[in-house]
């Protein structure tokens, strides 16, 4: 047997007992008539004692074992005469009686502790070795539970979990495609899929009535802390609904997962539309965690002289509150260079601080006198001993501008409180965005997104305005300013679908052609349906505090997309390029 109990399991109870535990050496303490070795496995740490007097040969033996040997102890439950309370098992320890080495280990290239972790890409390089720390082994068993409650949570409520293929069909909508030749058929791709969407609303046509799947996605993308290129959706999707049945049957899967995983109530959620997200806080995903909203200041600033303002299209400020009497010029400097680097881009920072004896200094006093002063602090709600900063610009970046310098703030003012959860359904997004570059409209959620009733006969229009002020049945749930998941009331009518790809550009040769499938399917009595997806590593990140999802995926890539620990991506050899039919132009 390789052993009775686990390394986290032993308590003052089993005391006088005789235990067997497998597990990994973490740290030896050699006290020359004793050793204390600490025995890790998944469950914990035990302390474990060889002592000169009872075993000589046995001690020396154990202190010949290096970190990271796998062995096999057998001993006696004792109570510690110095207890150690942070650790369950702590108030023990096992007195070694025969000691087994199970498997050797070569001396790890970074220890095993929870502040030392070798940096990146060693961790990934080592990642069996990175999964040993207790930080890294609690977030993969979180997402395991997580995914348990979603289960029970979506099948308690008649969603029934069905696969989709991996294996699927390009298409040019969206981020990059990762594809796959197919060696029975040359020079043909299979594409493996941005998200299951197409099939979803299959199985809704199928009469699936409810649908869900926890899956994985695969998008060729620029990657950050919180994009993957090969990331997990819960993704789901419901017939014969409006916007209300998913909002309020998807609230529920979150309030469920809050409350079952972190005892946390998130209450009812609060809604925002797209257009007063942007206005008040610059961005779709505002973090509510704080306030300090966005005010317009372009009536109460413009026609006195001063020409940055007179000249902007926008000009709109932030409050911060209590700061006036501590900004030094350094900082105000200091926050001026933030927001003209190139990531932000604003021209420059004026700032207005309202002094506790009721009177104003800014960068602007030649040109607004106290009374101004007073007007904009009035209509910003600022009060005495705060402070205003202003940006001005042009009509869509500056909104961005202030929204990014607002979670600056927020984030070096110390505004957001550790464990604070504010989630928002931000609702009614555009349905078609503008690209320059490409001169024509794309989806801002995905083509098959239905436009708001109301909207349905601005497609008609071939005003761009028009078009872009035309509403979608989209929504997303945001959560501490990270997008949590996105969904949609989907076109069910082949004549608007068709409608929709030719507002994107698209012929109805290459609409039949890349989803004929979906538009004949619409014509088999498609009913009424829509759904949402989350991101599920983006999930447990946020719920956990963690602005990384690479910790919730056992095996992530790095910003390169590289998997260190197997060295994929790699060169294929000729003869399976051959058999695929493909041909490499190899760059020197
Ligand atoms: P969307 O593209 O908004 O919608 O994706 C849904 C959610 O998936 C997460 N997500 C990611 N997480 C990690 N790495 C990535 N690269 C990544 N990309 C997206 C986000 C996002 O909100 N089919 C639609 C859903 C629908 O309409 O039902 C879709 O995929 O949290």
């Amino acid at each position: 047997m390789y052993r009775t109990h686990t390394c986290g399991e032993l308590r003052i109870e089993n005391a006088g007992q005789t235990v067997t535990l497998s597990g990994w050496v973490d740290a030896s303490r050699d006290f020359g008539g004793m050793t204390f070795m600490d025995l890790r496995d998944r469950y914990g740490i035990t302390q474990i004692v060889f002592n000169m007097d009872s075993d000589a040969a046995l001690c020396e033996e154990a202190r010949k074992l290096g970190r990271e040997y796998v062995i096999r102890v057998t001993g006696e439950v004792r109570e510690r005469s110095a207890k150690n309370l942070k650790r369950l098992t702590g108030e023990i320890e096992i007195l070694a009686k025969n000691l087994e080495v199970l498997n050797a280990a070569k001396v790890p290239p970074f220890t095993i502790t929870e502040d030392t972790d070798g940096g990146d890409d060693l961790r990934m390089k080592y990642r069996y070795l990175d999964i040993r720390r207790h930080s890294v082994q609690s977030k993969i068993i979180f997402r395991s539970v997580l995914g348990l409650e979603t289960r029970k949570y979506l099948s308690g409520h008649g969603f029934i979990e069905i696969e989709t293929p991996f294996l699927i069909k390009s298409t040019p909508e969206g981020a990059r495609d990762f594809v796959v030749p197919s060696r029975l058929n040359p020079g043909q791709f299979y594409a493996l899929p941005q998200s299951p969407q197409t099939f979803k609303q299959i199985l809704m046509v199928a009469g699936m009535d409810k649908y869900f799947q926890i899956v994985k996605c695969f998008r060729d993308e620029d990657l950050r802390a919180d994009r993957q290129p090969e990331f997990t959706q819960i993704d789901c999707e419901m017939s014969f609904v409006h916007r209300e049945d998913i909002l309020q049957t998807f609230e529920g899967l979150i309030h469920h997962l809050f409350l079952s995983m972190l005892e946390v109530d998130l209450g009812a959620f609060p809604r925002m539309s797209y257009d007063e997200a942007m206005q008040r806080y610059g961005v779709d995903k505002p973090d509510l965690r704080f306030g300090m909203p966005i005010h317009e200041l372009n009536e109460k600033a413009k026609g006195k002289g001063f020409s940055i303002f007179d000249q902007a299209a926008y000009i709109g400020a932030l409050v911060l509150s209590g700061e006036a009497d501590h900004y030094s010029n350094k900082e105000i400097k200091e926050l001026t260079e933030w927001v003209q680097r190139p990531q932000i881009g604003a021209k420059g920072l004026i700032y207005v601080k309202c002094l506790e004896d009721g009177s104003f200094k800014s960068s602007v006093d030649k040109f607004y006198g106290a009374e101004d002063l007073r007007a904009w602090a009035d209509f910003t709600g600022a009060k005495p001993g705060d402070i205003l900063f202003i940006l001005s610009g042009e009509q869509d970046k500056t909104p961005k501008q202030l929204g990014e310098l607002r979670l600056e703030l927020g984030r070096k003012h110390f505004l957001i409180q550790a464990g604070d959860f504010k989630p928002l359904w931000v609702l009614d997004f555009p349905l078609l965005e503008w690209d320059e570059e490409a001169g024509r409209f794309f989806a801002m959620h995905h083509p098959f997104t239905s436009p708001k009733t109301g909207d349905i006969e601005k497609m008609a229009s071939d005003d761009r305005a028009v078009l872009a002020g035309i509403r979608a049945d989209a929504y997303d749930l945001v959560i501490n300013g990270t997008e949590i998941g996105g969904g949609s009331i989907r076109i069910h009518d082949r004549g608007l679908q068709s409608k929709n790809f030719s507002l994107l550009g698209f012929t109805p040769e290459q609409a039949q052609d890349q989803f004929g499938f979906l538009l004949n399917a619409f014509e088999f009595g498609a009913p009424p349906h829509g759904g949402i997806a989350f991101g599920f590593d983006r999930l447990c990140a946020v719920m956990q505090g963690q602005t990384s999802i690479r910790d919730y995926i056992a095996f992530p890539k790095n910003n390169m997309g590289r998997d260190m620990m197997i060295d994929a991506p790699s060169a294929i050899d000729d003869k399976q390029l051959k058999e695929l039919g493909v041909n490499v132009v190899k760059s020197e």
